[in-house]
């Protein structure tokens, strides 16, 4: 059972320590990394989903439940308690979407519950996803939105991995918040590279990154959560903007009227 995954702090690229020495995350935590474009964002997440052990270029140690990661975690795919889900993910099967998530099912040895988990996961990826996924699509055939759905989907319903880490998925058509709250139902560890400000507030707290160094841990404020519903509308009306605008439809103000 992992209960706890720390983060030994490490180097950035000129070699200055991370601001921080050791950074725990609990059981049910969303943690947010943020930080410009090339202050190692991707890498921070990396060396967690490799388990660094001063083993990487930033020096820095991932510890499970307060201890080095036990073989067994390193090199055995079945036990690893990590599931990355990155903007670059493809499959290599060509499936239909039902019989690849109930051969997954049967390798991770849930025989008994198949059907239900196979039909759990398709209605988790569903909700995260505005084009749904029939369990008859080709694993090929799906769009960067449906596959960064499905493996949310499939990471938290059947492969139960306790820790998912997802890289920049802002763009990639999927309902972020929802992602959020339903993987919070999940009790998780989620950690995710995040350049928008509303899914920074869902957080408990945020990881600053700059210059390939940890700069600040920083927790949500009271004063933060108070302004997150106002940047939720913000938020919502941007995306009513970029819909229309991807539509071809032309816009007129009202979209904006309910933020005014
Ligand atoms: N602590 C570090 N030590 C050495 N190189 C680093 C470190 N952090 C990041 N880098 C390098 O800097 C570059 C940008 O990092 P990356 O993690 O891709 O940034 P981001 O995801 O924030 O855009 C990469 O080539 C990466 O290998
Ligand atoms: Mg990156």
């Amino acid at each position: 059972m992992v209960s706890t995954i720390s983060i030994l702090g490490g180097r950035g690229k000129d070699g200055r320590l991370d601001a921080i020495d050791r950074i725990d995350l609990r059981m049910g935590q969303v943690v947010s990394i943020v930080g410009p474009t090339g202050s190692g964002k991707t890498t921070l997440i990396n060396d967690i989903e490799l388990f660094a052990h001063e083993d990487t270029p930033t020096g820095r140690t991932i510890l499970i439940n307060g201890e080095p990661v036990p073989p067994e975690f390193r090199y055995n795919p079945a036990c690893n308690p990590i599931a990355l889900i990155t903007q670059h993910t493809t499959f290599l099967s060509d499936l239909p979407v039902g019989e690849f998530l109930a051969a997954h099912c049967r390798v991770r040895s849930r025989n008994g519950q198949s059907v239900d988990l196979v039909a759990q996961a398709l209605q988790f990826a569903n909700q995260l996803t505005g084009e749904p996924i029939e369990p008859t699509y080709r694993m090929t055939e799906l769009s960067g939105g449906q596959t960064r759905a499905l493996l949310i989907a499939d990471a938290a319903v059947i492969c139960s991995t306790p820790v998912v880490l997802l890289d920049e998925v802002e763009n990639a058509g999927i309902h972020r918040a929802r992602a959020v709250e339903l993987l919070r139902q999940h009790r998780k560890i989620f950690i995710f590279v995040t350049h928008d400000p509303w899914i920074a507030l869902l957080s408990d707290f945020r990881i600053v990154m700059q210059a390939g160094r940890i700069l600040q841990v920083l927790s949500t404020s009271d004063e933060e959560r108070h302004i997150s519903s106002h940047v939720h509308r913000l938020d919502d009306a941007l995306c009513r903007l970029r819909e229309k605008l991807r539509q071809g439809s032309r816009l007129t103000g009202r979209e904006l009227q309910e933020v005014a």
